[in-house]
């Protein structure tokens, strides 16, 4: 029974030694059993450097090294669309024509759709699940932002939205913004917008 005493004082001693004095600040390095991983000699952001020239741990990019999407004589037209060019334009800096309407709706179907609605209004599958008030496209306020204004909304995201810059690329946040741009115009069409010879066709309809 004395023995079965003191083991139990040890392993309390033992268990409050190794768990029970987590939290506390000390100058001293932590005791680690395995530290092979945690433990182990790297440079931080902003730190100085004994091994390099210049004193510090933060290096530029070696000469000729190129951004991630870009090609260095960009011969891919959808490489052209760097967003430092770009991001203060107000007007969609591609052609818009059918193909970059198709490949809009794509991108709009699989990123934005589910959130706002296939036209916009605001009422995609996700509003059933929880997600709150995706914004409607269909006001005046959002037909007067500029394109350049949307293709921020999608690379940075705003308010309850998050940033879909990192999941679509420049040319194909553009598509997407000439997407939206379409989706508003349908939403406020006037007679006008409509062909002459078509117009009687609509006219008929209820
Ligand atoms: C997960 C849901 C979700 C997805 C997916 C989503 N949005 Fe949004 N979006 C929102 C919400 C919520 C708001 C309202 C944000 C706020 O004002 O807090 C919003 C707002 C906006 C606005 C209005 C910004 C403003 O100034 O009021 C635009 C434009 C927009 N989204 C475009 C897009 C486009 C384009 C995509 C696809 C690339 C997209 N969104 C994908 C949820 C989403």
């Amino acid at each position: 029974m004395k023995y079965v005493l003191i083991i139990l004082a040890l392993l309390t001693v033992l268990t409050v030694g190794f768990v029970g004095l987590r939290g506390q600040t000390s100058r001293q390095p932590p005791v680690m059993v395995f530290n092979d991983l945690v433990d182990q000699p790297k440079y931080k952001n902003q730190g100085e450097s004994a091994f390099f020239a210049d004193g510090r741990q933060m290096r530029l990019p070696p000469a000729g090294a190129v951004a991630w999407g870009r090609t260095p004589d960009k011969p891919d037209p959808g490489n052209l669309i760097d967003d430092a060019d770009y991001y203060g334009l107000k007007v969609i800096p591609l052609p818009v024509d059918a193909a970059l309407l198709q490949r809009g709706q794509r991108v709009f179907n699989t990123y934005c759709a589910v959130c706002h609605g296939g036209f916009g209004t605001g009422n995609g599958v996700a509003t059933n699940y929880g997600m709150s008030a995706p914004a409607n496209y269909h006001t005046d306020r959002l037909r007067q932002v500029t394109d350049g204004y949307l293709y921020q909304v999608i690379t940075e995201g705003k308010g309850l939205m998050g940033a879909y810059g990192p999941s679509i690329k420049p040319p194909d946040r553009w598509a997407a913004v000439a997407y939206v741009r379409a989706l508003q115009r349908a939403g406020n069409a006037k007679i006008d917008d409509v062909p002459q010879n078509l117009r009687g066709e609509l006219e008929k309809q209820p």
